[in-house]
């Protein structure tokens, strides 16, 4: 029937795996990640545990639907059968469940290997999963499918590339494990997955699309060059599993009460130490796939504007407004100055270039994030005010059960 888009409106890291953990229970038949790779962590509590996943669709939890990895994601097959293995621990049986793309692109153990070694000239502060030169693979088109694996010269032509990465400056990393775990993809249906959800679509299936990472890391509408290698805006989820763009309903947006930031990049609302510290461990603000410690600042409101209209949003959610509870004053950017004194109550592209100064509103942070508290009332009648539309869901803690709906 239709296919909502769910993703990331600032810089990743919003809360996008619980929100699909808990939507993928309204009705939906399958759960889709488009884009990405195992460069995304995503966190799900599950009865008391928490779990984290990079390339499973958070809507694995949800008895009956089924989840897809698209032609768009980049696949490690070894960290995928890693979280098979999570899963299974906490009773969760992947298998025939997972539905994979034939064109879904295969990281070597060579690509983490050159991600390393541009990341000593160029410093974006990449995860180093592999996943920019595995895109890079692709482009080149000289990349492995996930459909490759399925044919008898599958070995020669790991070999093969494994070969041009060596002439590259990269060592031939020992391949045993890597093709064992790239046949055990096997134990997942690999499928033309374009085919298989255009007909499911056409007998009236519903689709719920999983963003990976945030609006502000596109490739091209972030801020290049600090930016992932995907396209993370609701086009992508088109392009990422092959459906037209008319099986779009809704597009839900995804953003945080606050601002983080994982790895380099301009980052105007930045907050530094103590008052960066602070927020970071109200928070509980470190990598769910690498650790590091989030860089985090107030919310940035001209940036959320933008990746509202990048994306055509017509669902808002907000997470972690619990963070700011009894925080003392908080402050929300509503627009930047640049170095000319011009004013933008939009993100201008590029902004490190024009020196951007925020121009920020103060709060009195509440006491609960509801709108019966009148602190918390404020703060949301000045996002909705300055973002010209509601936020119809509040997320205020990790569980699945904890969301508000303001219809
Ligand atoms: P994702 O990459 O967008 O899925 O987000 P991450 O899992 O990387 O980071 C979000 C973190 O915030 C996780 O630890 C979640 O368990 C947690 N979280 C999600 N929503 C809420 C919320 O509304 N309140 C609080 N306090 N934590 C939340
Ligand atoms: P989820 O899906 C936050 C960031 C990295 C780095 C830049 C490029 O959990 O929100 P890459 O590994 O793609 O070459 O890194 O993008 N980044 C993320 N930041 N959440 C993510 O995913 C991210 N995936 C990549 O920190 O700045
Ligand atoms: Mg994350």
């Amino acid at each position: 029937m239709a296919v909502d888009v769910l993703l990331g409106l600032q810089w990743g890291d919003e809360g996008k795996g619980k929100l699909v953990d808990r939507w993928s229970r309204r009705g939906y038949d399958y759960v889709a990640r488009f884009q990405g790779g195992p460069n995304a962590g995503h966190t799900i509590f599950h009865e008391g545990r928490r779990v984290v996943l990079h390339h499973v669709p958070a809507g694995i939890f949800a008895p009956g639907v089924r989840c897809v990895i698209g032609n768009g994601v980049v696949v490690n097959p070894l960290t995928l059968a890693q979280e098979v293995e999570t899963l299974r621990g906490v009773g969760v049986e992947v298998g025939k469940r997972l539905i994979i793309s034939t064109r879904a692109h295969l990281i070597l153990p060579t690509h983490p290997k050159i991600d390393a070694s541009h990341e000593k000239s160029q410093n974006i502060g990449s995860t180093l999963r592999g996943i920019g030169p595995t895109y890079q693979d692709r482009v080149a088109r000289r990349g492995l499918t996930v459909g490759d694996v399925l044919w008898d010269d599958f070995p020669h032509r790991v070999r093969h590339l494994t070969e041009i990465h060596r002439q590259m400056g990269v060592a031939p990393p020992d391949l045993q494990a890597f093709m064992q775990a790239a046949c055990a993809l096997t134990e997942h249906e690999i499928a033309d997955v374009e085919t298989m959800l255009t007909d499911a679509l056409d007998s009236g299936a519903m689709v719920l699309a999983e963003g990976a990472q945030g609006t502000l890391l596109d490739l091209d509408f972030g801020q290049y060059p600090y930016v992932t290698s995907s396209h993370t805006t609701a086009g992508a989820a088109c392009t990422g599993l092959g459906i037209g763009p008319r099986r779009i309903r809704h597009v839900i947006g995804v953003f945080k009460a606050y601002a983080t930031r994982v790895g380099n990049g301009p980052f105007p609302t930045e907050l530094e130490d103590d008052e960066a510290e602070r927020l970071r461990t109200a928070g509980g603000e470190y990598g769910a796939t690498t650790g590091r410690p989030r860089r985090c600042g107030w919310l940035d409101l001209p940036a959320l504007k933008y990746a509202v209209k990048l994306n055509g949003v017509d669902i808002l959610c907000m997470t972690k407004p619990d963070v700011l509870s009894n925080y003392g004053r908080i402050k929300v950017c509503v627009s930047y100055t640049d170095a000319k004194g011009n004013n933008h109550r939009v993100l201008p592209s590029v902004p490190e270039r024009r020196g951007l100064v925020p121009n920020y509103v103060e709060l009195s942070a509440w006491n609960e994030p509801r709108k019966e508290d009148p602190g918390f009332a404020k703060f949301l009648n000045l996002v909705e005010s300055e973002l010209g539309m509601r936020v119809e869901y509040v997320s205020y803690g990790p569980g699945r059960e904890e969301i508000r709906h303001y219809p």
